[in-house]
């Protein structure tokens, strides 16, 4: 039996990915760019066992079967090809932070299994190569194996689609959990149904990659409004997108719109805050670490607060969860 654990953590998306172009490969339709939070972590450990006639996974402690189990075995399934191992294995899982709530925990499981998946079958793997095996459990996953502010290029092959780091501004989120239920459609499903209904999806698609490319200048140049406005209008245009799907779909609750028009008002105050929103109800407001509290204080009535700024990528532990 070998085994191994790692640790990653959630991001949140400033250019968003939402629409793939390739679903077996998981290709994006376009490139996209994050933070990677120090916040919410998952723990991952692979145990690979010779005796195992099946995968199994647990998380939180509660063993998992269907859909889950499913997508672990499969992402375990590229894992064993890769190292011509055919063992199966254990996998057990911890988040701190609740699933499916809107915080992308696909993205810090997926990182984190492919760095703890990769480890315990034996391969030697460079960050570029992790974060095209964490791709292929989850697009936001790509992002997730990067320390701080990634860009995943889309590429057109598995070669060419993978997440890198780029400098960017020291920024804080402010997460606003207006719902913490789970969210009602998942975001792989959703996508699938914007990019086959949605009559703006082509415009969807090629002004991200317009939107990536003034991103990363405004990045490079440490153009905080600059971001900020991009970020916003960005995320505006995702959830429009998402609306025009047949049947359409909505992630934004009123008590999310009243956080994007809080931002608005904060703006005018003289204050750094633009918000976005991925695939549920909770709202992000980006401002700078010497507004946080502000910020987080101005939005608190709107619901559970939290700050939030640039985290590590995915990495090894060497202690190993029960
Ligand atoms: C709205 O990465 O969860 O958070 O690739 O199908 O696993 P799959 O989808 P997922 O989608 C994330 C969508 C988003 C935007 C983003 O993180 O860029």
């Amino acid at each position: 039996m070998t085994r191994a654990t790692a640790r990653a953590h959630p991001n949140i998306a400033l250019v968003k990915y939402w629409g793939k172009r390739d679903e077996a490969q998981m290709l994006p339709a376009a490139g996209s760019m994050s933070m990677t939070l120090d916040a919410f972590a998952t723990t991952t450990t692979v145990e690979v066992d010779g005796t195992l006639t099946e995968d199994a996974f647990s998380l939180g402690g509660a063993e998992q079967t269907g859909v889950a189990l499913d997508r672990t075995t499969r992402f375990l399934d590229v894992v064993r090809s890769l190292a011509g191992d055919g063992r199966r294995a254990r996998v057990r899982s911890h988040n701190e932070a609740p699933t499916a709530a809107g915080l992308a925990s696909s993205a810090s499981g997926f990182a984190a299994l492919a760095l703890a998946a990769a480890a315990a079958y034996g391969l030697d793997l460079d960050e570029r190569a992790l974060s095209r095996l964490a791709r292929r459990g989850s697009g936001s996953a790509t992002r997730s194996v990067i320390p701080g502010y990634a860009v995943w290029h889309a590429g057109t092959d598995d070669a060419s689609s993978y997440a890198e780091g780029i400098e960017a501004p020291d920024l804080r989120l402010v997460i606003v959990t207006v719902d913490g239920s789970p969210k009602s459609v998942s975001s792989r499903r959703a996508m699938r149904l914007t990019a086959a209904t949605s009559p703006f999806y082509e415009a969807w698609v090629s002004s991200t990659e317009q939107s990536l490319t003034e991103m990363v200048r405004a990045c490079a140049d440490g153009d905080v409004p600059r971001i900020g406005a991009l970020t916003e209008s960005h995320a505006l245009r995702m959830h429009a997108v998402i609306a025009t799907s047949t049947p359409p779909v909505r992630y934004l609750a009123p008590r999310s719109i009243e956080v994007f028009d809080a931002a608005v008002r904060l703006r005018e105050a003289g204050v750094t805050a633009w918000a976005t929103a991925d695939a549920g109800p909770n709202v992000c407001v980006l401002t700078t670490p010497a507004e946080a509290e502000a910020v987080a204080a101005a939005v608190a009535e709107h619901g559970e607060v939290r700050i939030v700024g640039p985290g590590p990528g995915a990495h090894l532990l060497a202690e190993h969860l029960p």
